[in-house]
Order: structure tokens, then C-alpha cells, then sequence
């Protein structure tokens, strides 16, 4: 099949990707010519494991390709993917710009029949948008060309993206019209041979479908971190809580890990935007969704809460050692990292900071410029030279079993702030380290 994706980045870039890698000819549209100059290269602007080599592959196959071209773009592709960002407005609604830009550029260049796929994260009624801005554009041309308007929320989890595009736990189509729809099931059938897990809705359904499940996702992760800084006040370790509610099959394992907040450029951005489509849209207040957001708030100040009461609220002259930038391991991702509302706190209250991140770091300076107290290790013991105290806010693997000794010696006192709960206290405690976790 001939697809285009507008929009090549995490989403789009992945999109892209795999949907050559099943044999179809793909081509990947961007604005920022930079990002598109560097992918016709051979070049990949963000880190995701796998990626590289398949887009490398399949470039070389002739089945990807790259361009800045929107006539050419549009005309390419019988299915038109849009995965371009939908960042928050200032005040929290979802910012379409963006999607609405590309709508606009098929309704302007469309010349045949076009299946257009919303795979942006986009608020109930945006499907509705799509369809009347390519209207427009085709009324002003006086051209009246079939097209249908399909949502397809993307699920992937930066880091695991490709896996997760590859094995999806389910694709959700949200389409009025059949012909969009079987073209969905033909486009998605190489990667669901095992079993169908295409769930057809309507349009605004799929639309909400997106939003509730990182709603609920963060709820769950809000959840916990309350019930840690519980835990704490009560002697009780939310660990074996953790384990203790998980064990219930109707809970469940995932997202219930306490720690430093939740960040990333998806549930911060899509709680915020579903509170605000709910007040502005519907005259609905959710509540829930509202203590979850104020208190992912107040979760990302919680190691500098420990670290001031620790040292008090003047750090001048106390130098930390922190591991973990990204978001999250396995990504190169700031956006909304807790990492950026520590290192906040750290800098304004005089501390000097020496960071590591196994592959964020040059995210990092981009995100935070130069800052005087701020320099980056190459690894993580380097970063351990002469600091108070080890700060941990990303769970890279690399930092799971680490050489308890040495940071003993590197560090002006044996203490760890740990904001991902890595290790066991009762054996690092008893190498004499002072560890302070969450919840425990
Ligand atoms: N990142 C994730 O893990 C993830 C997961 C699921 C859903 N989503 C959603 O997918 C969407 C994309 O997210 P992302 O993280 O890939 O964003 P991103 O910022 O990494 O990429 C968006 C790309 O779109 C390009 N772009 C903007 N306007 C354009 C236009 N008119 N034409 C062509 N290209 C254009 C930008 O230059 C950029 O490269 C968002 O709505 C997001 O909420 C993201």
C-alpha cells in the first residue's frame, strides 16, 4: 500500500518505520527541514531502540522515504497518517495547530480518493475539525474529491515503540465509513496474524478512548505516590504494598510503581487537556483527573523536599551526583521530565549539580542550555566525584546493581536519594549507606 505520514516524530517516525518494514512504501513528511535533511542521510533524531537499523533497512529498500514536499507527500500516500504533536496551549487544552495545518495541506493537494488517519492524540470532536478544514480547502479549489476521516489513537511506549507497534495490544479504528474501515484492517493485518485485536468505534469514541487510558494510567501512578509519602509517614514500605494490591487480579501489576512523578510528553499534556475538554466542552469538572495532576505535582518536589530537609533549605556550597535525565530509561525524551523540576529546585536553592544519562544528555543541554551549576559525567561514577549525596530519578537498567563501594568512597557521605525505590534498603542500609526512597 502507498501511505504517507505526516509528522515524523516518536509517533510518526515509528509509524512510518514499521508499516515499510510489513512491505508497504511509506513516505514520512516534516516541516523541520533539519530533521528531514538527517533522515535522508541515514541519520535518526531521537534515540528508540531498533529504530535506526529499520529505518536504515527499509530506506535502503526503496520503501521509506523522506521529504519536505507536501504536493508530493499528499499525492503519494492513498492513506494519509497524521502524527504531528498536539502540545498543551497555555491553558492546558490540546494546542491542533499542528494537525489542523496538515489537514489543510491534503485538502490543498489531494487530486484523488484519501483515507486520512488521525493518529495525533486528539480531543473528542477534532475528527469533526479534520474533516471541515480539508473541505474547505477543497471548496476553495472547486473541487469535490471523496475522503474519509479515521482515528487511530497510537499506544506505543517510548522505548519499547517499536515492540509495541509490532504486537499491539490493541488498535483502536474509530471510522463511520467501511471502505476506511477495511482499508484499516488491510494496513493493520500483518502485525495481528496471531488474533483480530482491531476495535472499531465510532470517531469521538476512539478520540476518548486515547485520553481515558493515559487518564487512568497516570491515576494509577498518582495513586500510589500518595499512598507512599503514606506509607512513610506510617512506618508501613510501599513496596510490599505495591506487591500486596497487585497480587489481585482485578488490580493488577502495571503502573503501580511509586516514585518521583510521572512526566513525558503524554500524560502530563493529556491529563491536562482531558480536564480541560471536559470544563470547556461539556461544562464537566473532573475531579479525579484534577487531584491527579496536583499531585504528580507536588510528587516531582519530592526528593528536593527530602533533600532540604536533609541539608536545609540553603544548598549553597553542597554539590550532588544525579542519574537519570530522561523521562523515563530507554528514551532520550525531557519533555515534562521530573528530572527538570528537581534540578529546578536544586540550582535556585545554590547547589551545583553533576548529571549522567546514558543517552539524554545531549537532550539536556538542549532543554536546559548552560548553567554554570549544572556539568554532565560520561558515566555514572565520574558523576559521583565529592557530591553530598547520590540523587537517582531515572530507572535506567544500568543503575540497578552498582558498585555499593565505590560509591561510598566517591561521595562526601554514604547517602542515596532514591526516587525509583532500585534497591533493597535493608541491604544498602546495612553497607552503612543512608538511603532514602519512596515509601519506604
Ligand atoms: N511520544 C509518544 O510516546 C506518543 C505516544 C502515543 C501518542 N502520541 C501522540 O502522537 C502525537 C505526536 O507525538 P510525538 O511524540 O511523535 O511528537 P514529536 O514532537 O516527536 O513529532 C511531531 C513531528 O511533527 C512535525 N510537524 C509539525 N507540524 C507538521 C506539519 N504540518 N507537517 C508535517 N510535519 C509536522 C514536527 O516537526 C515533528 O517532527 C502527539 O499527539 C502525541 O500526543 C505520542
Amino acid at each position: 500500500m502507498k501511505i504517507t505520514v505526516i509528522g515524523s516524530g516518536y509517533v510518526g517516525l515509528v509509524t512510518g518505520a514499521c508499516l515499510a518494514e510489513v512491505g508497504n512504501h511509506v513516505v514520512c513528511l516534516d516541516v523541520d527541514a533539519a530533521k528531514v535533511a538527517l533522515l535522508q542521510s541515514g541519520g535518526i533524531p531521537i534515540y528508540e531502540p531498533g529504530l535506526e537499523d529499520m529505518v536504515k533497512r527499509n530506506a535502503a529498500a526503496g520503501r521509506l522515504q523522506f521529504t519536505t514536499d507536501v504536493p508530493a507527500a499528499v499525492g503519494h500516500g492513498t492513506i494519509q497518517f497524521i502524527a504531528v504533536g498536539t502540545p498543551p496551549d497555555e491553558d492546558g487544552s490540546a494546542d491542533l495547530q499542528y494537525v489542523l495545518a496538515a489537514a489543510r495541506g491534503i485538502g490543498r493537494h489531494m487530486t484523488d480518493n484519501k483515507v486520512v488517519v488521525d493518529k495525533s492524540t486528539v480531543p473528542v470532536g477534532t475528527g469533526d475539525k479534520v474533516k471541515a478544514a480539508i473541505a474547505h480547502e477543497l471548496r476553495a479549489r472547486g473541487l469535490d474529491i471523496p475522503y474519509a476521516v479515521v482515528s487511530n489513537p497510537e499506544f506505543l511506549k517510548e522505548g519499547a515503540a517499536i515492540e509495541d507497534f509490532m504486537r499491539p495490544g490493541r488498535i483502536v479504528v474509530g471510522s463511520d465509513n467501511e471502505q476506511a474501515t477495511l482499508l484499516m484492517r488491510a494496513i493493520y493485518a500483518p502485525i495481528q496474524r496471531n488474533h483480530d485485536r482491531l476495535i472499531v468505534t465510532d470517531v469521538r469514541s476512539a478520540e476518548l478512548i486515547k485520553y481515558a487510558s493515559n487518564a487512568m494510567l497516570a491515576t494509577r501512578i498518582s495513586f500510589m505516590n500518595e499512598l507512599a509519602n503514606l506509607a512513610e509517614k506510617l512506618g508501613a514500605d510501599i513496596e510490599m504494598v505495591r506487591q500486596g494490591i497487585g497480587a489481585d487480579p482485578r488490580i493488577g501489576y502495571h503502573f503501580l510503581y511509586p516514585g518521583c512523578g510521572y512526566g513525558g510528553s503524554c500524560f502530563p499534556k493529556d491529563v491536562k487537556a482531558l480536564i480541560k475538554t471536559a470544563s470547556d466542552k461539556a461544562g464537566v469538572e473532573l475531579q479525579v483527573l484534577k487531584a491527579v495532576e496536583s499531585a504528580n505535582e507536588a510528587q516531582k518536589r519530592v526528593l528536593s523536599r527530602k533533600i532540604s530537609r536533609r541539608f536545609g533549605t540553603s544548598l549553597a556550597g553542597r554539590h550532588f551526583a544525579l542519574w537519570g535525565l530522561a523521562f523515563k530509561p530507554n528514551t532520550d525524551d525531557m519533555r515534562e521530565a521530573p528530572s527538570l523540576a528537581l534540578l529546578d529546585d536544586l540550582l535556585a536553592a545554590g547547589a551545583t549539580v553533576t548529571a549522567y544519562d546514558p543517552v539524554a544528555t545531549h537532550e539536556a543541554r538542549r532543554v536546559l542550555g548552560n548553567r554554570e551549576q549544572l556539568r554532565y559525567a560520561e558515566t555514572p561514577n565520574e558523576a559521583l566525584h565529592g557530591a553530598d549525596a547520590l540523587v537517582i530519578v531515572t530507572e535506567w537498567k544500568e543503575f540497578r546493581s552498582p558498585d555499593f563501594e565505590l560509591i561510598k568512597e566517591r561521595l562526601k557521605q554514604p547517602l542515596i536519594f532514591d526516587g525509583r525505590n532500585l534497591y533493597d534498603p535493608a541491604f544498602v542500609r546495612g553497607l552503612g549507606i543512608e538511603y532514602q526512597a519512596i515509601g519506604r
